[in-house]
Formats: structure tokens, sequence, C-alpha cells
């Protein structure tokens, strides 16, 4: 595979300093982009070439652009940090781009070099490290790779020329409650994915399909959707856009990866965080019903979500046809806060990086 150099073309214009901090002291989730992106194209025959660093600006696609109509495309979610020195760090870049190579099997795609990944991540945010926000805060700099099939024509096939993207959003807490406990409705009948299917590809046609039972979710009074395997409509899968775990006193327990579940970057980093701690951290199965159970006689101590997007938020009203509990009596649970505080300190610098997750730019 080839590895492109990123050919660095400023903007002449970026936004004002005073522009852009008053987006900082208030950026929201995904509203406001950095005045950079990096673009690399890939040719069948040629491979991966071309690769710029250019002003954010729209893309110009012809109407029958294969993306537009078969959803060839993946993308990936990491965040870059401001330390106490000043100086800025991205969490773990490799998994997103190892992570990456896999959604471009999965949706045959050609796979970007793990290097070209973390040097185009690199590149943006060393060119826009004044978006990074400033340390001591919940915000941070999200980094959004993604790839999109740019051949044209309506053939349906693998596409013979793709474009891969890095843009950069400064991000505040993606529930507008941030630490607040959010509500969780059960689908028992909507599914997300099936065995044999995308469902562990980061790929925009996934949380396509859970849109749908995501409004469902929001019209119970429900900040997320709970999502259930697809064949026995028993075991817990994930939300429409984050992984849980559950709380059992001192052991903690996320579902196993069965290829329908997204293998995200923080539910595997909790599972060492959680055990750095002294907890037992483990994957498994975990049902509906048992989790109504045990939430019930109080095995079950605590639940929270947790992602790129999301870090870790904890789940305080769980909502299924007919009934509704409380989780933790609907207030933050006090492990879901502790391993909250200890991976959000590794990640801003003021906890020691003992497993080499920080990639300091
Ligand atoms: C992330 O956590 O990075 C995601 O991609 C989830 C998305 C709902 C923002």
């Amino acid at each position: 595979m080839t590895t492109p150099t990123i050919e660095l073309k400023p903007s002449a214009n970026p936004l004002s300093a005073a522009e852009r901090e008053a987006i900082l002291a208030s950026p929201g989730f995904g509203r406001h982009f950095t005045d950079h992106m990096v673009t690399i194209k890939w040719t069948e025959g040629r491979g991966w070439h071309d690769g710029q660093l250019v002003p954010y600006a729209p893309i110009s696609l012809d109407p029958a652009t294969t993306v537009l109509h078969y959803a060839q495309e993946i993308f990936e979610g990491l965040k870059a940090y401001r330390r106490p020195d000043g100086s800025v760090a991205t969490f773990r870049p490799e998994k997103n781009a190892e992570r990456f190579q896999r959604s471009a099997r999965r949706l045959a795609m050609p796979e970007l070099p793990v290097e070209t990944f973390i040097e185009a991540c690199d590149a943006l945010v060393k060119q826009d490290k004044a978006w990074v926000p400033a340390h001591g805060g919940e915000e941070s700099l999200y980094l959004r790779p993604f790839m999109i099939a740019t051949e044209v024509g309506l053939g349906v096939k693998p596409a013979n020329e793709y474009l891969f993207l890095v843009i950069a959003s400064p991000a505040g807490a993606y529930f507008p409650g941030g630490v607040k406990p959010v509500s969780i409705w059960v689908s028992e009948d909507r599914v997300r994915a099936v065995p044999g299917g995308m469902g562990d590809a980061k790929t925009g046609g996934n949380y396509a399909a859970s849109l749908l039972a995501q409004a469902e979710a929001a019209a119970k009074g429900c900040d997320q959707v709970c999502y259930l395997d697809a064949v026995e409509h028993t075991w817990v899968e994930e939300l429409g856009g984050m992984n849980l775990y559950f709380v059992y006193g001192d052991r903690i327990v996320t579902p196993s990866l069965t290829g329908s579940i997204l293998e995200g970057v923080t539910r595997d980093s909790l599972l060492a965080v959680a055990r750095d701690l002294g907890y037992e951290a483990e994957e498994g199965r975990v049902s509906v019903e048992q989790w109504q159970r045990d939430s019930e006689n109080g095995s079950l101590t605590e639940v929270f979500a947790c992602g790129t997007a999301a870090v870790i938020t904890p789940v305080g009203t769980v909502k299924r046809a007919g009934t509704e509990w409380k989780q933790s009596g609907g207030e933050p649970g006090e492990v879901t806060l502790r391993l909250r505080q200890a991976l959000l300190d590794i990640q801003r610098g003021t906890a020691p990086d003992t497993h080499g997750w920080m990639h300091q730019l």
C-alpha cells in the first residue's frame, strides 16, 4: 500500500480568534467545524494519492456518485485533548485506524494504511490547534475521519474511486445534560444489526437504520434507543450510537462482541481502566429480563453508556413495553463517575498514561 504525503495548503482566511473563541465558549456537539480538512484520494490501479490539507469547504459530487445511491461509506470518531502544559494529544488513534480498516474490508473499500490515518489526523490537529478547547473542562476537539465512494455510475459494485477526509469539530457534551443520567427505550421489535450483517462496521447505514427506532424512543420520552439481538430479541446489544456497561457492585459487564455490536474504543479502554481500579471487568451476555430483574432486586447497581462522543453517560431510567424502572435511583452511580473521571484524567493528561494510549502531537 502506498503512503501519500499530505501537502499543506492552509486557508488564507481562517476564522478570527474572536469568532473562534465565541464558538469554543459553547461548542455543543457537531455544530461547528475548524478552518481546515484533509482529503486523500484513492483510484484503482494507483492507490492512495493527492493527500492535501485544505481550507474546510463543501465538496462537489456528481448526482450519480455511488455513495449517494448505495451508501458505500465508513467513518470514525476520536478526540484531541488539551493537556495541562498546553500541548495536545489524541486518544488511541491507532485503534480507530485499525477499526477503519476493518470497516473498509466489510464494505469492500480500500484500506487506508494506519500510519496515513494517523498522519492525516495529526496534520489537521496541528494546523487547527487553536481550535482544541482549553484544558480543564468537558470540551475537546472531535475528529471525524470518513471515506466515501466517489465513482460516478449506477451499477451496484465496489467503486473504483474513493475520497478519504478528516474534518474536526470542537465538542462539548454529546447529551445536552452532560453527566445527567439519560433515559433508555428498549426496542423489542426493531433491530440494529443482524448476524453476518455489518453491525460491527462503523458505517452510516447502521446509523440511518437506527433513526426510526431513535425517533420512537424520543416519542416515549427517552434520550436513546437500546437494541436487543436480532435472533432471540433477548440479549442486550448496544444503543443507537454507543456501547453499554452493567455494574454489579465491584463487577462490570459489557455485552460480548457478537459481530453485530460495534467494537467501541471507549468500551475497550474501560475494561482496562476498571481493572486498574480494582474492579472485575468482563464481557458477557445480559438479557433484557435479567436487566429488569437485577435492577429491581438491587444486584445491578448501575448502568452506563459509553462512546467517544458520549464519554461515559449514566443511565437513569429504562422503559420497555408496558413497564419502566429507575437505575441507581435515577442518579449517576459511584462506579460510573469513578470510571469516567479515571478515563478523562488519562485523556486530559492529569493521570499517568500507564497503557501508552495518548498520542502526543
Ligand atoms: C462516536 O462516539 O464517536 C460516534 O461515532 C457516535 C455518534 C453517535 C456520534
